[in-house]
């Protein structure tokens, strides 16, 4: 088996999709569904449902009565927050690994995801945009593959910092060239493989080179790199490889964005970090 079969074969070790993301993403993707349906997958699941129930109940939203059904917290968080209680109990685990290839500490990938995350969100309130649930789980998982990629990273790491530092290759260029796949065209397979919306592949695959995506999904493809590029100006889970990537210079003036827009889209983030840490890091 060559390098690239057995960097492919460690997606198997990654742990399956829960089958409450996969249908709850299913239903997302599908104009016909309400967000009632989903409260209805979501019903089944003791663990998260009491999540969702004890989110609505603490001191964060200052609430004068007891939350005790899914439908009252629906209501009262929205359908997007209840997505992001969803995503963040799936997905903490497994993007809080230190990946020792790039650099990164325990939670320090997961910091980087989250901001991410955010990140879509406050772009498309400034942008004016329809909020969307694809969005948030594309942005959050973006770099999944550095999960499977890291030790394979750490192996070669002198061969692919020389191609960067002496060649002027961008980080991801590299990692091709020397492990014949890249971390995002790896996420792209595991998003693949756990059978996610096309639009969540392409963002994933292409959020290095979103140029390369083709005229379908491209904005979720441009919004999800945009918004990696402004987390890692914060500097937040960056890693060794943060600052050697190329943003899209085109992107910026298709969204209509101004340099200003992105400090203030900054220090949004930092209140949104601070409010989500509040009511998920609880207990
Ligand atoms: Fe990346
Ligand atoms: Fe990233």
């Amino acid at each position: 088996m060559n390098r690239i079969e057995a960097i492919i074969r460690s997606i198997d070790r990654l742990p399956p999709l829960p089958a409450i993301i996969h249908q709850a993403l299913q239903r997302i993707n599908d104009p016909g569904s309400s967000a009632q349906d989903v409260v209805e997958i979501i019903q089944y699941d003791q663990g998260i449902t009491a999540q969702v129930l004890q989110v609505c109940n603490s001191a964060y939203f200052n609430l004068r009565r007891q939350v005790h059904s899914l439908k009252e917290a629906l209501v009262l968080l929205g359908f997007n927050t209840l997505m992001q209680i969803l995503l963040h109990n799936s997905f903490k685990g497994v993007l809080s690994h230190s990946c020792r290839g790039y650099d990164l500490d325990t939670g320090a990938l997961w910091k980087h995801s989250v901001s991410c995350a955010l990140l879509t969100e406050i772009l498309t309130r400034r942008l004016q945009r329809q909020p969307d649930s694809r969005l948030f789980t594309a942005a959050l998982l973006h770099d999944m593959g550095k999960v499977v990629l890291s030790a394979y990273v750490q192996e070669t790491f002198a061969a692919i910092k020389g191609l960067v530092r002496e060649q002027g290759y961008s980080f991801v260029a590299a990692e091709r060239e020397v492990l014949g796949i890249d971390h995002a065209e790896l996420g792209g397979l595991i998003a693949e493989k756990w059978a996610f919306p096309r639009a969540i592949i392409a963002a994933v695959r292409y959020h290095h080179t979103p140029w390369l995506s083709g005229e379908d999904c491209s904005d979720l493809v441009g919004l999800v790199h945009l918004a990696n590029c402004m987390a890692l100006l914060t500097g937040i889970g960056g890693g060794s490889d943060g600052l050697y990537y190329t943003g899209d210079p085109d992107l910026m003036e298709n969204f209509r964005l101004r340099e200003k827009d992105v400090e203030k889209c900054l220090t949004q983030l930092n209140d949104r970090l601070a409010a989500m840490e509040a009511w998920l890091e609880m207990g």
